[in-house]
């Protein structure tokens, strides 16, 4: 049966232009709506503006327009953003939208028909940064912890909610509730801040002092307070009280946000919409920070990374991977150029463009003579397994937005089918007629591990999901009911698919750090950089590597160290000791008399004090999970040279 899934992203403010942050949560929450949709869910993903406001305001007087024309400008420049990065929300809705005023004025009209809402005198610290006043409690040095500027102490009659009434209602709510606001951490932080008193809430601005905002019904005198009327927008873009998709998607709410709106979304919001009688949502999901070189990036600080440069000089795939695979959600990572690039050689050109390119090939190329294929044996069925684990890995990780553990399952399957090609060899099969069903067998695997892979990808990586479809000729809309492998019996017509992902040649993209004005501004054309792709490893890179064959002679733990094994190794004419890092695969003697490959002309180095000469090749999964050191399937003499 299908669901219905309405997702929100923060609607943002228009005083700054998109960059890194926002678009984080733009594209995450576009990758979890395009997941609902090919579950097959009913799926609302609503974006938008924050358009009222001091700091817009103050932001439209620096610039001299009005704030009307700098909130239309502004705006344009998320929804051109967005339009850039393909991002699919179902609507964009702007607070200056006489939609939304409409709702936020009904509601503070219920509210203070209820007596919800009282005038009261207020004195206190304030930041415009922030647009609210601070505790004492909460100033550092007498400024804005947020912003470190100085607060301005502001005396004045307001409106205000009654929230603190809600504090030991708010406290049982969340505490019943343990996936409420999740990650765990942010939960834990708002039982925290709610042990001390909660505060009633102040919801007007007067006049006088702003004007950019939405009048209170029942004093026109003041506007409102632009966090109270933001947060209404996830109803009011519904078409609240009574619009058809609000009936259908607002039970099922959920919201998106980063952690610096942690409070008004955990705290005031509830609060609201208990006292106006609505649902209180499903989830709160709350991602961490980016961070450049470890600093704090955006809003006051202006050293953002251009994530639209990033996004067109690598791709828009490219970007939306980094950014899932590398945060963790919840927890802050730091953004650089290089650790994107590291990832779209190694995981996107290398796992999945190779296997993309091989696959292809391989059934492009023998499809021709293709007959009845021999029975699924254990490997093929091994790979139906791997493929069910990811799907579920898959499906118990976009459960909890759990970006970073999606695309990890589904890399880990990649690696199995990459191995799988490996043993297999079709291409040595394909020499012998009395292996043709096996053959068959192999690529019809191959064929079916495209359409998982092109159905799977298709909320993570759009572009590439769709050209893997289509070069399967994979034509129906893609369905996660398709990501299943082992009903084919019969090879689809497919089509090579090379260079999905082109290597990026690291000397010139990682040099500049990002944000650095010469990586993002570059004044290249936007698909420069992808379309000089530095191509694969040359015949000469892979000759300064002088490889040779080992015997280990001996072999002993180190007690000082879990991870290290010195072997001695012959080459012939000379013993070597090395050091490697498989003491936690094996035993000391299921090593010695081995045949193995080492790097012999690798620069010697010093570890726990010994040196160690040359490297034992050996392969491995990507989390660490399995490791095989490489030994000669046949006899060669010690020092032989492997090329
Ligand atoms: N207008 C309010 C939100 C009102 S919602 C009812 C606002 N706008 S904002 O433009 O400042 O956007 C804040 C959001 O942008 C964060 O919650 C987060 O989603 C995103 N990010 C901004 N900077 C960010 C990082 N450095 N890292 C990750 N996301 C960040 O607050």
């Amino acid at each position: 049966m299908s669901k219905t899934f309405y997702l929100t992203t923060p609607i943002y403010y228009i005083n700054s232009v998109p960059h890194l942050g926002h678009a984080y949560t733009t594209v995450i929450a576009d990758a979890m709506a395009r997941y609902h949709r090919l579950a097959g869910d009913r799926v609302w993903l609503l974006t938008g503006t924050d358009e009222h406001g001091d700091k817009i305001a103050q932001a439209a007087a620096k610039a001299a327009v009005s704030p009307q024309a700098l909130a239309d400008r502004n705006s344009a420049a998320f929804r051109e953003a967005w339009q850039r990065l393909g991002t699919t929300q179902d609507d964009f809705i702007r607070t200056t939208e006489g939609r939304h005023r409409t709702v936020v004025q009904a509601i503070l009209q219920k509210l203070w028909d209820v007596g919800e809402i009282y005038l009261g005198k207020y004195g206190g610290h304030y930041c415009y940064g922030c647009e609210r006043f601070y505790t004492e409690k909460e100033i550092v040095d007498g400024k804005c912890p947020d912003h470190q500027t100085p607060l301005t102490f502001i005396e004045e009659e307001n409106y205000f909610f009654k929230m603190s009434k809600y504090q030991g209602w708010l406290i049982d709510y969340i505490t019943t509730r343990p996936d409420l606001i999740r990650p765990e951490r942010y939960r834990n932080e708002i039982l925290g801040f709610l042990r001390d008193p909660l505060q009633d809430l102040s919801i007007s601005r007067p006049r006088r002092r702003l004007e950019w905002g939405i009048p209170l019904p029942f004093d026109d005198k003041y506007v409102t307070y632009v966090w109270f009327d933001a947060l209404i927008n996830y109803a009011s873009a519904l078409g609240w009280p009574d619009g058809e998709r609000f009936h259908t998607f607002w039970p099922v709410v959920q919201h998106l946000i980063g952690k610096d709106i942690l409070k008004p979304h955990a705290v005031y919001w509830p609060c609201m919409l208990k006292a106006a009688g609505l649902d209180i949502y499903q989830h709160l999901n709350v991602h961490g920070y980016w961070t450049l070189g470890g600093g704090k990036m955006s809003k006051s600080v202006g050293n953002v990374v251009e994530a639209f440069a990033l996004s067109d000089k690598y791709g828009g795939d490219a970007f939306r991977y980094f950014v899932m695979r590398e945060m963790t959600f919840g927890l802050d990572a730091d953004f650089s150029e290089e650790a994107f690039v590291g990832r779209l050689n190694a995981d996107l050109a290398n796992d999945l463009g190779n296997l993309v390119a091989r696959a292809t090939t391989l059934i492009a190329n023998y499809q021709r003579e293709a007959g009845p294929a021999a029975a699924a044996g254990p490997d093929d069925t091994a790979i139906r397994e791997a493929a069910m684990t990811a799907r579920r890995g898959v499906e118990a990780a976009m459960d909890e937005f759990a970006f970073h553990r999606a695309l990890a399952a589904l890399w880990e399957f990649i690696g199995a089918v990459n191995r799988y090609v490996d043993s297999n060899q079709p291409w040595a099969l394909a020499k012998d007629p009395a292996q043709r069903p096996r053959l068959d067998r192999v690529l019809l695997t191959l064929a079916e591990t495209l359409r998982y892979l092109g159905v799977m990808l298709t909320a993570f990586l759009p572009d590439a999901a769709g050209k893997i479809l289509a070069a399967i000729g994979h034509t129906a809309a893609p369905s996660l009911a398709d990501a299943e492998i082992g009903r084919l019996d019969r090879l689809p017509t497919v089509q090579k698919l090379s260079g999905l992902f082109p290597r990026v040649d690291t000397k010139e993209a990682g040099a500049a750090p990002a944000g650095s004005s010469t990586a993002a501004k570059a004044g290249k054309p936007a698909q420069a950089a992808a379309a000089e792709p530095a191509g694969p490893a040359t015949i000469g890179d892979f000759r300064r590597i002088d490889l040779r064959v080992a015997e280990v002679v001996a072999a002993e733990a180190l007690p000082k160290s879990k991870k290290l094994l010195k072997l001695t190794v012959s080459l012939g004419a000379e013993q070597r000791t090395i050091l490697a890092g498989i003491a936690q695969h094996y035993a000391p003697a299921d090593l010695v008399g081995k045949k193995v490959v080492v790097v012999a002309n690798l620069e010697p180095a010093k570890l726990m004090g010994m040196e160690s000469q040359g490297m034992v090749l050996a392969g491995s999964t990507d989390d660490d999970g399995a490791l095989a050191v490489i030994v000669l399937d046949r006899d060669l003499p010690a020092g032989a040279k492997v090329r």
